[in-house]
């Protein structure tokens, strides 16, 4: 029996900002499965960042981006196999389609197990936004107790856990978000130190007054708004992990650093890192993220976006700092 299903893709290359109306909703029909091939309905769509540029290029890791269609992050139950490792009702981790049921290949997909946690947390804080905080803390910025630490994009899922790991760490955490309402979120329920409102006329002042003993350790979300403002403060021989630049994937421009002197003359060193590279440490990483969890230590948000249909939306919300946490669009059960 042929199966059809909706599927998002791109009408073009987003030309300035990425739009709603740069996606439009097909609907195509599934090849049968083949050997070692299972359909999956996905239950959770990861809304990442890092998908903007693929949007941008046509260009990503998976062949269907030079079409326009998107790949991407999702928890997905099995619904049909034709597999021998897997069975209707799995809960899977895998890349697939913006579409209501896709086919992919048993080499693609990763279990998840029963858990206390909701599948959801599996793309958030048990999965790569997670990994990527406790990566980017322990290992490149390997943060010691009694450091101070600044994170931008602090209400945001990667932001929101840097920060919550550097205070199970001794640190002393400063945030920067946009608006009053993140910034409660980041103080009250994530337990940092404080949180600077970027958005706040007087934001670079307000910053150094948080931090009269300097800062050690950056933790960079965003781009050069963000950079420049966490090297004003910065201590000599400070170090700053460059994680993300969400501010500059919708545009090819050069990225310009006003202060980009000062990492000379504080000899401030900085670090680019992608998390994927760490892959020997995950298992410790999720060992304490788990336990930090279970003991009550983390804490996580999520924004959810009801249903495929408003996949677009979410994707631009996420661009523009709607809502907190992980952004996560639910199509199934
Ligand atoms: N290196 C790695 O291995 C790795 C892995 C995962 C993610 N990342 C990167 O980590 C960063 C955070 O990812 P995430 O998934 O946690 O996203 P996120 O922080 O949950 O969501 C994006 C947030 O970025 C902020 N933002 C967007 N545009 C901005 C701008 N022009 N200026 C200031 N703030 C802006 C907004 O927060 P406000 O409302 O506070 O502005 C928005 O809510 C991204 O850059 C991502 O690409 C890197």
């Amino acid at each position: 029996m042929s199966v059809t299903t909706r599927r998002w893709r791109l009408r073009g290359r987003p030309s300035e900002l990425i739009r709603t109306d740069d996606f439009y909703l097909d609907e195509v029909t599934l090849p049968t499965l083949g050997a070692g091939e299972v359909l999956t309905r996905p239950l959770f769509l990861s809304i990442d960042p890092y998908l903007a540029k693929f949007m941008r290029e046509w260009q990503g890791p998976q062949a269907e981006w030079s079409e326009g269609i998107i790949v991407g992050r999702t928890v997905s139950r099995v619904i049909e196999s034709n597999s021998e490792r897997f069975q209707a009702g799995d809960l899977v981790l895998c890349n697939a389609h913006w579409q209501d049921v896709d086919v992919r290949p048993e080499a693609e997909l990763n279990r998840i197990r029963a858990s206390a946690m909701p599948a959801s947390a599996y793309l958030g804080i048990l999965g790569s936004s997670g990994l990527t905080a406790w990566v980017g803390v322990t290992q490149v910025l390997n943060a010691q107790a009694g450091q101070t630490l600044t994170v931008s994009a602090a209400a945001g899922t990667v932001g929101s856990i840097v920060g919550q790991i550097a205070k199970q760490l001794g640190c002393k955490v400063i945030g920067i978000a946009g608006g009053a309402g993140k910034c409660a979120y980041v103080v009250e329920e994530c337990g940092f130190d404080a949180c600077i409102d970027y958005k706040s006329a007087d934001f670079e002042q307000r910053l150094a007054a948080a931090v009269p003993n300097g800062v050690d350790l950056h933790f960079e979300n965003v781009g050069a708004r963000m950079l420049d403002a966490a090297i004003a403060v910065a201590n000599p021989h400070a170090t700053i992990a460059l994680c993300g630049l969400i501010a500059h994937y919708q545009d090819d421009r050069p990225i310009a650093l006003a202060r980009f002197r000062d990492l000379l003359y504080k000899s401030i060193t900085i670090k680019p890192f992608h998390f994927v590279h760490f892959e020997s440490t995950f298992g410790l990483a999720r060992k304490q993220l788990s336990s930090w969890l279970a003991d009550g230590q983390l804490t996580f948000r999520e924004t959810i976006i009801e249903g495929l249909e408003h996949a677009p939306e979410a994707y631009v919300g996420m661009l523009k700092g709607d809502g907190v946490g992980k952004h996560l669009v639910k199509v199934g059960d």
